[in-house]
């Protein structure tokens, strides 16, 4: 890279030139921005098709009229003899004998709790009694229910079996929305499950909540961030909407903190149906094993006690015991461990057993492609015992039907995130309690099961009750920006009774059930103001509206704008896209290292490693493949996850739609494919600054090589980090003579620091792009006059910097 010095007047053009350049794009998004009304923008159209009225809706004949026809539908279901099977299997479930008490409480209180085992039939039940009591009142044309659930697939699996209940397809009287998808039901006399996240969309719109008569909030004990900003959000509503009624339901049994924060709401516990199960602690074995109790370790020993340790060859030990204890008796063994690391471990233990060859061990964990996990809900053939090695995912998500022993290593992955050292901590840590009685009650969904757990009953009495709240653990700034766009927000009222222009991020967050950290609120605050989406009065810009309306992590927002007005837009598309799913690239437990090389060789041909470019590069093969039919066949022999491809490729046409409603195009000069790699790999410093780290190569010492080391930021500081095994930037590709800087995504600690989600960079553009970037320590040219620098960066791109502000002015040239 050459830094070259212009002539004067050269400069004073350029200058000009690109001064106006940048006035222009500013005063683009505003002015593009003024022309448009917030509901028009491309989620709030599809807002509009799942949730607005036609106008005859809201003719009161009509609605008699249509009420009349749903009573005389509903009557006719509920003789309909194609209907027996779906009545009687309504009619066993827990819930079917609390049917009117739960549809007068909700009649009577605008909010009520409702908890009750996994399996009782809330999701499902719920908004179909209160829809056929209106059904058969007559009024059944003047009910809408959303019902919102956390997860994407549970809301369309959900709607398929409560639309089979009904003896109908989906789209008539039920019907799902999840982002990217959704099947409509009718406008009227009707329930909607959607992602949590499509409600909140849809609050944040004009119309806000009206058209809708009840919210249902479901599984509001996981306490994801969206579900928890969700309370927070209809707890404000409710004054204003005093006809609403809303149903939090949850599967944990303890309902207090719920009802008390909606005022001491009326709440009700509907009684399970489980199987008795049979817990015993680790102090039990030991008598319980007999002969076997050598198995057990002596107590107390400190081992056990500690966060960190996972005994595997207990735990397997125990598995196997269970195999042979119980051989007269079938019934498959899940065994909960914290990741696939331990998953591994215990596995290979097992096999080197006597009795290993008599076990089916089926590993479940997110990072198994789908088709292997789905082996878990397959029975074992005769003679062999199902062994299910499985992660929280089978705590809830996932339920295996013929389990009958649990073995809970009481331990689990949690991230935490710390503003401070806006670091994640992946730790691997005890369960809550809660976690502990959801993991015992997968034993006793076929009949009376036994639970082993792996710690004593004085850890268990030790754990936290429940688990911590996801608002409490990440970060926080997308929420951050949502909360700004909330029309709800806007209208706040100052002390002095007026509305309030801006109202405050950290006051709203205190409402919330649990509160986040405050230190963390305060980052992702400073971390909008630095991208521009907030003013320091936090209020929303215009380009923090558009941000908004994108909804992907808001650093990938200002890249994907960036992209479009620099004519690169497809690559950085994709990485925004990726971003909003988990990573589309899985490892076969047995074929971890031939994934390991396929992902990289998608980075062979760049020049300096990336990760999120070697995903456009996949992306893009991927996508040349199914034009021709192969997608799958492409996904299988490059380990990649045919779903999350689906999903990045239908978020790019979602995200390319928004950016259009907001007036942004695409450049028409569109840079060749080779310069649109370079400048989106600089787009990548530009959202993700100050994630940047140098590299630092020790010398060899007494003949051994050792790998390169990595320090944050540009000053010299100890914060060394590693680059994470996953990442396609391997040692092997680095010239050790050479200095280079790497952006990261994201940075974790487990056993070391590492940082996620990389790519490499020549010195230059991670100077030039990172916007507040202070160039002092680089040698300025001493002929450039005044405060502008002039830097040209391998032909392509050229700036001039502003020392005064770090402000940077850019010209692209066709290489
Ligand atoms: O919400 P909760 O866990 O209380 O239960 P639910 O989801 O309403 O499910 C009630 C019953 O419906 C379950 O026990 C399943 O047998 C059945 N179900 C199903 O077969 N398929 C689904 N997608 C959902 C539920
Ligand atoms: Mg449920």
């Amino acid at each position: 890279p050459a830094i070259v010095g212009l002539r004067d007047e050269e400069l004073a053009l350029m200058e000009d030139a690109l001064h106006r350049l940048h006035l222009e794009m500013e005063n683009d998004f505003a002015q593009r921005q003024c022309q448009l009304p917030p509901d028009e923008a491309q989620d709030l159209l599809l807002q509009k098709e799942v949730f607005n009225l036609p106008s005859c809706y809201s003719n009161r004949e009509y609605l008699n009229a249509e009420s009349a026809a749903l009573c005389q539908e509903a009557r006719n279901r509920l003789s309909s003899s194609l209907l027996t099977e779906q009545r009687q299997v309504r009619q066993s479930l827990p819930l079917w004998r609390q049917r009117q008490k739960i549809v007068d409480m909700i009649a009577k209180n605008q909010v009520i709790v409702l908890t009750g085992e996994t399996g009782s039939g809330k999701t499902t039940q719920v908004p179909q009694f209160v829809l056929e009591d209106h059904e058969l009142n007559g009024t059944g044309a003047e009910v809408r229910i959303v019902v919102t659930q956390p997860r994407r697939i549970a809301a369309i699996s959900v709607a398929e079996r409560v639309a089979w209940e009904r003896g109908e397809l989906l789209g008539k009287s039920v019907g799902y929305s999840i982002r990217l998808e959704s099947v409509p039901p009718r406008p009227r006399g009707s329930i909607l499950y959607c992602t949590t996240g499509i409600l909140l969309r849809r609050l944040q719109g004009r119309e806000g909540v009206s058209g809708i008569t009840h919210i249902i909030i479901d599984e509001v004990h996981e306490r994801d961030l969206e579900t928890d900003f969700l309370l927070i959000v209809v707890r404000e509503l409710l004054q204003n909407y005093p006809s609403i009624r809303v149903v939090i339901m949850s599967a944990t049994v303890d309902s207090s903190i719920y009802t008390r924060y909606f005022d001491y709401c009326p709440a009700i516990a509907v009684p399970g149906m489980m199987h008795p199960v049979q817990v015993y602690y680790l102090e039990d074995l030991p008598s319980l094993m007999g002969q076997y109790s050598f198995i057990v370790p002596k107590f107390p020993k400190a081992r056990i006690a500690d966060d960190e340790e996972v005994d595997v060859d207990l735990i397997a030990n125990v598995i196997s015991w269970i195999a042979e204890a119980f051989a007269q008796t079938d019934g498959a063994i899940l065994c909960f461990l914290p990741g696939l690391d331990h998953i591994i471990m215990v596995k290979e233990r097992l096999l080197k057993m006597p009795g290993g060859r008599r076990l089916m061990i089926l590993p479940l964990h997110s990072q198994i492609p789908a088709g292997e996990q789905r082996s878990a809900f397959a029975r074992a053939p005769i003679g062999l015992r199902k062994v299910v090695l499985a992660t929280n995912i089978a705590e809830t998500s996932v339920t295996i039907d013929d389990v009958v022993y649990v073995v809970d290593s009481g331990k689990m992955k949690e991230k935490q995130y710390n503003p401070a050292l806006n670091m994640n901590i992946l730790r691997v840590q005890w369960t809550s309690q809660a976690s502990a009685r959801q993991r015992q009650g997968r034993a006793g969904r076929v009949r009376a099961g036994f639970c082993f757990r792996m710690y004593t009953s004085q850890v268990f009495g030790s754990m936290l009750e429940h688990q911590i709240p996801e608002m409490q653990r990440v970060p926080l700034e997308e929420l951050c920006l949502q909360i700004k766009a909330l029309a709800i927000v806007a209208t706040e009222t100052t002390p002095s009774g007026g509305p309030s222009k801006h109202s405050n991020i950290v006051s709203f967050l205190l409402k919330a059930l649990q509160p986040p950290n405050i230190n963390a609120v305060h980052a992702a605050i400073r971390l909008l103001q630095d991208l521009g989406a907030i003013d320091h009065l936090e209020d929303l810009t215009s380009l923090g509206m558009i941000l908004a309306k994108l909804a992907v992590p808001p650093r990938f927002g200002k890249m994907l704008i960036y992209g479009a007005l620099l004519g690169c837009l497809e690559p950085v598309l994709t990485m925004a896209a990726a971003a909003c799913f988990r990573d589309p690239f899985v490892a076969p437990i047995n074929k971890r290292d031939e994934a390991d090389r396929m992902r990289e060789s998608f980075s062979v041909g760049l020049s300096y490693g990336s990760d999120q470019l070697a995903l456009v590069n996949a992306f893009e093969q991927w996508a040349a493949a199914s034009l021709q039919g192969q997608g799958l066949l492409f996904c299988e022999q490059c380990f990649l996850a045919p779903i999350t491809m689906k999903l990045i490729a239908g978020m790019r046409q979602q995200l390319k739609k928004t950016l259009a409603e907001a007036g942004i195009q695409e450049q028409s000069i569109r840079l060749s494919v080779q310069a649109s790699i370079h400048v989106a790999r600089s787009l990548l410093v530009a959202g993700l600054y100050p994630n940047i780290a140098s590299s630092e190569f020790c010398r060899e010492s007494r003949g051994i090589k050792h790998a390169p080391r990595w320090r944050l930021g540009f000053k010299v500081r100890n914060d060394r980090v590693l680059i994470h095994p996953t990442s396609v930037i391997t040692e092997k590709q680095l010239n050790p003579e050479s200095h280079y800087y790497l952006v990261f995504q994201e940075k974790v600690q487990t056993s070391q620091v590492f940082v996620r989600g990389c790519t490499l960079l020549p010195p230059l553009p991670v100077a030039l792009l990172s916007w507040k970037v202070n160039l002092c320590s680089d040698p300025v040219p001493p002929e450039l006059p005044g405060d502008w620098m002039v830097l040209e960066v391998e032909g392509w791109l050229k700036f001039l910097i502003d020392r005064r502000c770090g402000h940077v002015l850019l010209q692209l040239r066709e290489a």
